[in-house]
């Protein structure tokens, strides 16, 4: 999926877990959703944001990691909003070269403001 949408559904490539993006959800220009993943009602990817099965996402606001067991979908929580983001890579190579990685990162729940932002978003189309 890759589009701009208000829309709920599900698309299932051969062979691969199903993308499930659920009703009254709001993605951005270029999100791109891949295999294994569920976008729960009223979530809110900003644009640019990319999520597989397999990307752990941070949830700032409650201060966990969301990272699926292996075969399991990742679940992008109802209502959260999502925008791109980096990590710093902590171990090896990758931290003596100073490389950062890129990460989904929940900033915030949907909230008023949100609802003013997508509302425009909709009025837009
Ligand atoms: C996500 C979005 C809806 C904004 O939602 P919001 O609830 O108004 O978000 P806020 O402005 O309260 O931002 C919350 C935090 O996230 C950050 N943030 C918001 N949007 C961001 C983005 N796209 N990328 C990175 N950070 C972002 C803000 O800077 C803020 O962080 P701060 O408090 O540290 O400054 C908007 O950024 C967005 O991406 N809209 C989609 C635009 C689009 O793709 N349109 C094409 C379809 S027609």
């Amino acid at each position: 999926v890759s589009a701009a949408a208000q829309i709920g559904g599900v698309i299932e490539p051969v062979g691969a877990m199903p993308v499930i993006v659920e009703d009254d959800v709001l993605l951005g220009g270029n999100t791109g959703i891949y295999e294994g993943t569920i976008v729960k009602a009223r979530a809110v990817l900003a644009a640019g944001v990319i999520v597989t099965g397999s990307t752990p996402v941070y949830d700032l606001p409650n201060e966990r990691i969301i990272s699926p067991a292996p075969g399991q979908p990742l679940v992008i929580p109802e209502g959260a909003v999502v925008v791109p983001g980096a990590r710093a890579v902590t171990v090896g190579a990758g931290k003596s070269w100073g490389l950062s990685l890129a990460t989904p990162v929940i900033v915030k729940y949907r909230d008023e403001k949100t609802d003013a932002r997508t509302g425009l978003e909709r009025w837009i189309r």
